[in-house]
Protein backbone atom coordinates (compact mmCIF):
# COMPACT_ATOMS: atom_id res chain seq x y z
CA UNK A 1 0.00 0.00 0.00
CA UNK A 2 1.02 3.67 -0.69
CA UNK A 3 1.96 5.44 2.19
CA UNK A 4 1.33 9.01 2.83
CA UNK A 5 3.92 9.78 5.25
CA UNK A 6 2.50 13.53 7.26
CA UNK A 7 5.45 13.18 10.13
CA UNK A 8 6.77 16.47 11.37
CA UNK A 9 10.44 15.14 11.69
CA UNK A 10 12.18 12.98 10.88
CA UNK A 11 9.93 13.20 7.87
CA UNK A 12 9.39 12.04 4.08
CA UNK A 13 12.72 12.48 1.66
CA UNK A 14 12.71 11.98 -1.72
CA UNK A 15 12.03 8.41 -3.19
CA UNK A 16 15.08 8.44 -5.07
CA UNK A 17 17.18 10.39 -2.51
CA UNK A 18 16.57 7.09 -0.49
CA UNK A 19 17.68 4.58 -3.25
CA UNK A 20 20.70 6.18 -3.56
CA UNK A 21 21.49 6.42 0.21
CA UNK A 22 21.06 2.94 0.18
CA UNK A 23 23.13 1.93 -2.51
CA UNK A 24 25.90 4.21 -0.77
CA UNK A 25 25.18 2.35 2.15
CA UNK A 26 26.59 -0.91 0.33
CA UNK A 27 29.36 0.80 -2.10
CA UNK A 28 30.15 4.71 -1.94
CA UNK A 29 33.54 4.23 -3.88
CA UNK A 30 35.28 1.29 -5.38
CA UNK A 31 33.17 -1.46 -3.07
CA UNK A 32 33.44 0.76 0.14
CA UNK A 33 30.56 1.52 2.12
CA UNK A 34 30.08 5.57 2.98
CA UNK A 35 29.86 4.38 6.13
CA UNK A 36 33.33 2.86 6.64
CA UNK A 37 35.55 5.24 4.64
CA UNK A 38 37.48 7.99 6.46
CA UNK A 39 35.64 11.33 6.06
CA UNK A 40 39.23 12.59 5.15
CA UNK A 41 38.91 10.81 1.91
CA UNK A 42 38.84 12.49 -1.65
CA UNK A 43 35.65 11.35 -2.11
CA UNK A 44 34.16 12.13 1.07
CA UNK A 45 35.54 15.73 1.01
CA UNK A 46 34.14 16.16 -2.32
CA UNK A 47 30.65 15.33 -0.82
CA UNK A 48 31.13 18.07 2.31
CA UNK A 49 32.62 20.55 -0.28
CA UNK A 50 29.08 19.85 -2.54
CA UNK A 51 26.64 19.92 0.13
CA UNK A 52 28.16 23.24 1.62
CA UNK A 53 28.03 24.90 -1.62
CA UNK A 54 24.64 23.37 -3.01
CA UNK A 55 23.15 24.87 0.04
CA UNK A 56 24.24 28.40 -0.57
CA UNK A 57 23.45 28.07 -3.92
CA UNK A 58 19.71 27.10 -3.42
CA UNK A 59 19.33 30.19 -1.04
CA UNK A 60 21.03 32.52 -3.30
CA UNK A 61 23.90 33.41 -0.95
CA UNK A 62 26.72 32.50 -2.91
CA UNK A 63 29.59 35.00 -3.30
CA UNK A 64 28.21 37.21 -0.49
CA UNK A 65 29.87 36.45 2.59
CA UNK A 66 28.48 33.15 4.15
CA UNK A 67 29.65 30.15 4.97
CA UNK A 68 27.84 26.55 5.19
CA UNK A 69 28.39 24.39 8.20
CA UNK A 70 26.95 20.78 8.60
CA UNK A 71 27.54 20.36 12.32
CA UNK A 72 25.98 18.13 15.38
CA UNK A 73 23.49 18.40 18.31
CA UNK A 74 20.43 19.26 16.59
CA UNK A 75 19.04 23.27 16.12
CA UNK A 76 18.76 22.60 19.97
CA UNK A 77 22.57 22.83 20.49
CA UNK A 78 22.67 26.02 18.46
CA UNK A 79 19.96 27.61 20.50
CA UNK A 80 23.54 27.94 23.26
CA UNK A 81 25.88 28.57 20.08
CA UNK A 82 23.88 31.24 18.81
CA UNK A 83 24.59 32.90 22.37
CA UNK A 84 28.27 31.55 23.01
CA UNK A 85 29.33 33.61 19.74
CA UNK A 86 27.01 36.52 19.56
CA UNK A 87 25.41 37.79 23.36
CA UNK A 88 27.86 39.96 24.90
CA UNK A 89 25.31 42.17 26.77
CA UNK A 90 21.38 41.80 25.37
CA UNK A 91 19.69 40.09 22.60
CA UNK A 92 15.97 40.58 21.93
CA UNK A 93 14.13 37.29 20.82
CA UNK A 94 10.67 36.76 19.09
CA UNK A 95 8.97 33.99 21.21
CA UNK A 96 6.62 32.61 18.43
CA UNK A 97 6.45 28.82 19.78
CA UNK A 98 7.74 26.30 21.62
CA UNK A 99 11.19 26.07 19.90
CA UNK A 100 11.54 30.08 20.02
CA UNK A 101 10.66 29.55 24.41
CA UNK A 102 13.63 27.29 24.20
CA UNK A 103 15.73 29.35 22.47
CA UNK A 104 15.52 32.17 24.90
CA UNK A 105 15.85 29.84 27.84
CA UNK A 106 19.60 28.76 26.52
CA UNK A 107 20.19 32.47 25.89
CA UNK A 108 19.26 33.64 29.38
CA UNK A 109 22.34 31.37 30.66
CA UNK A 110 24.45 33.32 28.95
CA UNK A 111 23.47 37.09 29.20
CA UNK A 112 20.16 39.18 29.18
CA UNK A 113 17.38 38.48 26.81
CA UNK A 114 14.38 40.74 26.04
CA UNK A 115 11.30 38.75 24.46
CA UNK A 116 10.12 41.98 22.05
CA UNK A 117 6.82 40.34 21.97
CA UNK A 118 5.59 36.91 22.51
CA UNK A 119 2.46 35.03 21.33
CA UNK A 120 2.31 32.49 24.50
CA UNK A 121 -0.71 33.50 26.29
CA UNK A 122 -2.78 32.21 22.75
CA UNK A 123 -0.92 29.42 22.86
CA UNK A 124 1.57 30.23 20.44
CA UNK A 125 -1.20 30.67 17.60
CA UNK A 126 0.02 33.57 15.77
CA UNK A 127 3.42 35.38 15.23
CA UNK A 128 3.79 38.41 16.76
CA UNK A 129 3.65 41.51 14.44
CA UNK A 130 4.89 45.36 14.96
CA UNK A 131 7.22 45.33 17.49
CA UNK A 132 10.86 47.32 17.62
CA UNK A 133 13.54 45.48 17.54
CA UNK A 134 16.23 47.95 19.68
CA UNK A 135 19.13 49.15 17.95
CA UNK A 136 21.81 48.96 20.93
CA UNK A 137 21.42 45.10 21.05
CA UNK A 138 23.73 42.27 20.04
CA UNK A 139 21.38 40.67 17.45
CA UNK A 140 17.22 39.59 16.71
CA UNK A 141 16.16 35.90 16.67
CA UNK A 142 14.21 34.69 15.48
CA UNK A 143 11.83 31.28 14.00
CA UNK A 144 10.86 31.06 10.62
CA UNK A 145 8.36 28.22 11.09
CA UNK A 146 6.29 27.31 14.08
CA UNK A 147 6.08 23.21 13.80
CA UNK A 148 4.43 22.96 16.88
CA UNK A 149 1.93 25.16 16.31
CA UNK A 150 1.30 25.42 12.46
CA UNK A 151 2.72 29.38 12.00
CA UNK A 152 4.95 30.82 9.65
CA UNK A 153 6.08 34.29 9.22
CA UNK A 154 5.56 35.49 5.71
CA UNK A 155 7.28 38.99 6.29
CA UNK A 156 10.44 39.45 8.45
CA UNK A 157 11.21 42.75 10.08
CA UNK A 158 14.05 45.21 9.02
CA UNK A 159 16.63 44.38 11.91
CA UNK A 160 19.04 47.20 12.68
CA UNK A 161 21.17 44.30 14.44
CA UNK A 162 22.09 40.99 13.07
CA UNK A 163 19.36 39.01 12.44
CA UNK A 164 19.25 35.34 13.15
CA UNK A 165 16.66 32.72 12.41
CA UNK A 166 15.85 29.30 13.40
CA UNK A 167 14.74 27.83 9.66
CA UNK A 168 14.41 24.43 11.10
CA UNK A 169 11.04 23.52 9.24
CA UNK A 170 11.34 25.50 6.36
CA UNK A 171 14.43 25.86 5.02
CA UNK A 172 14.52 25.48 1.63
CA UNK A 173 10.99 25.57 0.41
CA UNK A 174 10.00 28.91 -0.77
CA UNK A 175 11.74 31.87 -2.45
CA UNK A 176 12.55 34.53 0.32
CA UNK A 177 15.71 36.73 0.34
CA UNK A 178 18.10 34.85 2.58
CA UNK A 179 20.23 37.81 2.79
CA UNK A 180 18.62 39.88 5.25
CA UNK A 181 19.56 36.58 7.65
CA UNK A 182 23.03 37.14 9.43
CA UNK A 183 22.82 33.67 10.93
CA UNK A 184 20.41 30.35 9.56
CA UNK A 185 20.32 27.46 11.50
CA UNK A 186 18.34 24.22 10.61
CA UNK A 187 18.40 20.41 11.93
CA UNK A 188 18.70 18.60 8.64
CA UNK A 189 15.44 15.86 9.33
CA UNK A 190 12.50 17.77 8.09
CA UNK A 191 13.49 19.72 4.31
CA UNK A 192 17.34 18.39 3.82
CA UNK A 193 17.72 14.59 5.18
CA UNK A 194 18.18 11.84 7.90
CA UNK A 195 18.33 13.46 11.70
CA UNK A 196 22.23 13.68 12.58
CA UNK A 197 23.22 17.24 10.80
CA UNK A 198 22.25 20.53 11.50
CA UNK A 199 23.47 22.81 8.54
CA UNK A 200 24.22 26.68 9.89
CA UNK A 201 24.58 29.34 7.33
CA UNK A 202 27.03 32.40 8.77
CA UNK A 203 28.05 35.62 7.47
CA UNK A 204 31.47 35.96 8.67
CA UNK A 205 31.44 39.10 9.66
CA UNK A 206 29.16 39.08 12.70
CA UNK A 207 31.64 36.66 14.59
CA UNK A 208 35.12 37.60 16.90
CA UNK A 209 32.87 40.48 19.17
CA UNK A 210 32.33 38.73 22.40
CA UNK A 211 34.76 38.87 24.99
CA UNK A 212 34.25 35.15 26.48
CA UNK A 213 36.06 31.89 25.76
CA UNK A 214 33.98 29.92 23.32
CA UNK A 215 35.12 26.14 23.56
CA UNK A 216 36.52 24.81 20.50
CA UNK A 217 33.86 22.38 19.86
CA UNK A 218 31.21 25.65 20.45
CA UNK A 219 32.99 28.43 18.22
CA UNK A 220 31.37 28.89 14.51
CA UNK A 221 34.86 30.03 13.57
CA UNK A 222 36.68 26.91 14.58
CA UNK A 223 34.27 24.97 12.25
CA UNK A 224 34.52 27.73 9.38
CA UNK A 225 38.53 27.58 9.37
CA UNK A 226 38.58 23.85 8.95
CA UNK A 227 36.13 23.25 6.54
CA UNK A 228 33.09 21.95 8.89
CA UNK A 229 35.73 18.80 9.27
CA UNK A 230 36.99 19.70 12.63
CA UNK A 231 35.81 17.00 14.17
CA UNK A 232 34.48 13.68 12.03
CA UNK A 233 31.47 15.12 10.82
CA UNK A 234 28.11 12.58 10.42
CA UNK A 235 29.06 11.79 7.29
CA UNK A 236 25.86 9.52 6.47
CA UNK A 237 23.41 12.69 6.80
CA UNK A 238 25.70 14.82 5.41
CA UNK A 239 26.14 12.66 2.08
CA UNK A 240 22.16 12.67 2.40
CA UNK A 241 21.48 16.30 2.74
CA UNK A 242 23.70 16.50 -0.14
CA UNK A 243 21.86 14.53 -2.10
CA UNK A 244 18.28 16.03 -1.26
CA UNK A 245 19.73 19.59 -2.47
CA UNK A 246 20.97 17.60 -6.09
CA UNK A 247 17.03 16.89 -5.64
CA UNK A 248 15.72 20.35 -5.29
CA UNK A 249 18.32 21.88 -7.47
CA UNK A 250 17.37 19.56 -10.18
CA UNK A 251 13.93 20.31 -9.54
CA UNK A 252 14.28 24.06 -10.51
CA UNK A 253 15.25 24.82 -6.92
CA UNK A 254 13.05 26.99 -4.13
CA UNK A 255 10.92 29.00 -6.37
CA UNK A 256 10.02 25.30 -8.28
CA UNK A 257 9.26 23.98 -4.65
CA UNK A 258 7.48 26.89 -3.22
CA UNK A 259 4.99 26.43 -6.53
CA UNK A 260 4.48 23.33 -5.39
CA UNK A 261 4.13 23.51 -1.59
CA UNK A 262 1.88 26.51 -2.11
CA UNK A 263 -0.55 24.08 -4.00
CA UNK A 264 -0.56 21.60 -1.10
CA UNK A 265 -1.45 23.85 1.69
CA UNK A 266 -4.07 25.90 -0.55
CA UNK A 267 -5.46 22.22 -1.10
CA UNK A 268 -5.43 21.08 2.64
CA UNK A 269 -6.37 24.94 4.38
CA UNK A 270 -9.48 24.69 1.37
CA UNK A 271 -10.23 21.86 2.89
CA UNK A 272 -9.99 22.23 6.78
CA UNK A 273 -12.33 25.61 5.93
CA UNK A 274 -15.29 24.37 3.58
CA UNK A 275 -15.46 21.17 6.13
CA UNK A 276 -17.58 21.39 8.99
CA UNK A 277 -15.87 18.98 10.85
CA UNK A 278 -12.87 20.37 11.04
CA UNK A 279 -11.31 23.63 12.35
CA UNK A 280 -7.58 24.98 11.83
CA UNK A 281 -5.65 25.93 14.79
CA UNK A 282 -3.80 28.80 13.62
CA UNK A 283 -4.98 32.58 12.79
CA UNK A 284 -5.66 32.36 8.46
CA UNK A 285 -2.93 34.99 7.91
CA UNK A 286 0.26 33.30 9.47
CA UNK A 287 -1.13 29.53 8.62
CA UNK A 288 1.86 27.92 7.85
CA UNK A 289 3.09 25.95 4.26
CA UNK A 290 4.68 23.23 6.10
CA UNK A 291 2.48 21.99 8.91
CA UNK A 292 -1.12 22.37 8.75
CA UNK A 293 -2.76 22.25 12.67
CA UNK A 294 -6.76 21.40 13.05
CA UNK A 295 -8.48 19.57 15.05
CA UNK A 296 -11.88 17.56 14.71
CA UNK A 297 -15.15 19.64 15.74
CA UNK A 298 -16.30 16.62 17.39
CA UNK A 299 -14.11 14.55 18.91
CA UNK A 300 -16.74 12.08 18.87
CA UNK A 301 -15.64 11.20 15.40
CA UNK A 302 -11.80 10.39 16.40
CA UNK A 303 -11.75 7.07 16.40
CA UNK A 304 -13.59 6.76 12.62
CA UNK A 305 -11.41 9.81 11.65
CA UNK A 306 -7.72 7.56 12.89
CA UNK A 307 -9.43 4.62 11.20
CA UNK A 308 -10.18 5.70 7.87
CA UNK A 309 -6.76 7.29 7.99
CA UNK A 310 -4.87 3.98 8.60
CA UNK A 311 -6.79 2.34 6.24
CA UNK A 312 -5.83 5.22 3.67
CA UNK A 313 -2.31 4.20 4.34
CA UNK A 314 -2.13 7.84 6.04
CA UNK A 315 0.38 8.47 8.85
CA UNK A 316 2.26 10.81 11.15
CA UNK A 317 -0.76 13.26 11.75
CA UNK A 318 -1.23 13.13 15.51
CA UNK A 319 -0.78 17.09 16.47
CA UNK A 320 1.29 17.95 18.99
CA UNK A 321 0.76 17.64 22.60
CA UNK A 322 0.09 21.04 23.65
CA UNK A 323 -2.20 21.83 20.78
CA UNK A 324 -3.58 18.40 20.15
CA UNK A 325 -6.16 17.18 16.63
CA UNK A 326 -4.27 16.37 14.15
CA UNK A 327 -0.79 18.06 11.94
CA UNK A 328 -0.04 17.42 8.58
CA UNK A 329 3.33 18.46 7.67
CA UNK A 330 3.82 18.71 4.16
CA UNK A 331 7.57 19.29 3.60
CA UNK A 332 9.09 19.47 0.21
CA UNK A 333 9.26 16.01 -0.55
CA UNK A 334 5.44 15.15 0.21
CA UNK A 335 3.59 14.75 -2.81
CA UNK A 336 0.77 16.67 -3.70
CA UNK A 337 -1.31 13.06 -4.19
CA UNK A 338 -0.71 12.40 -0.99
CA UNK A 339 -2.49 15.89 0.11
CA UNK A 340 -5.02 14.95 -2.03
CA UNK A 341 -5.62 11.48 0.26
CA UNK A 342 -5.94 13.15 2.99
CA UNK A 343 -8.31 15.30 1.94
CA UNK A 344 -10.55 13.16 0.09
CA UNK A 345 -10.35 11.29 3.73
CA UNK A 346 -11.55 14.46 5.48
CA UNK A 347 -14.44 14.94 2.59
CA UNK A 348 -15.74 11.22 3.14
CA UNK A 349 -15.76 11.70 6.44
CA UNK A 350 -18.02 15.01 6.16
CA UNK A 351 -20.24 12.24 3.87
CA UNK A 352 -20.60 9.57 6.16
CA UNK A 353 -20.97 11.55 9.39
C1 LIG B 1 11.57 25.05 14.65
C2 LIG B 1 12.37 24.01 15.39
N1 LIG B 1 13.49 24.39 16.05
C3 LIG B 1 14.24 23.51 16.72
C4 LIG B 1 13.91 22.17 16.77
C5 LIG B 1 14.78 21.23 17.54
O1 LIG B 1 15.55 20.51 16.64
P1 LIG B 1 16.54 19.35 17.07
O2 LIG B 1 15.68 18.19 17.49
O3 LIG B 1 17.32 19.09 15.83
O4 LIG B 1 17.39 19.84 18.19
C6 LIG B 1 12.78 21.72 16.08
C7 LIG B 1 12.40 20.30 16.12
O5 LIG B 1 11.37 19.88 15.65
C8 LIG B 1 12.00 22.66 15.38
O6 LIG B 1 10.89 22.29 14.72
Amino acid sequence: MIKHNFSAGPSVLPKSVMEKASEAVLNFDNGLSILEISHRSKSFVDVMENARSLALELLGLEGKGYKALFLQGGASTQFLMVALNLLEKRAGYLNSGTWADKAIKEAKIYDDIYEVASSKNANYNYIPKGYDIPEDYDYFHCTSNNTIFGTQMKNFPKSPIPMVCDMSSDIFSRHIDYSQFDLIYAGAQKNMGPAGTTLVIIKEDILGKVSRKIPSMMDYKTHISKGSMFNTPPVFAVYTSMLTLEWLKNLGGVKAIEEANDKKSRLIYSEIDLNPLFKGYAVKEDRSMMNATFTLENENLKETFDAMCLEAGISGINGHRSVGGYRASMYNALSLDSVKALVEVMSELESKA
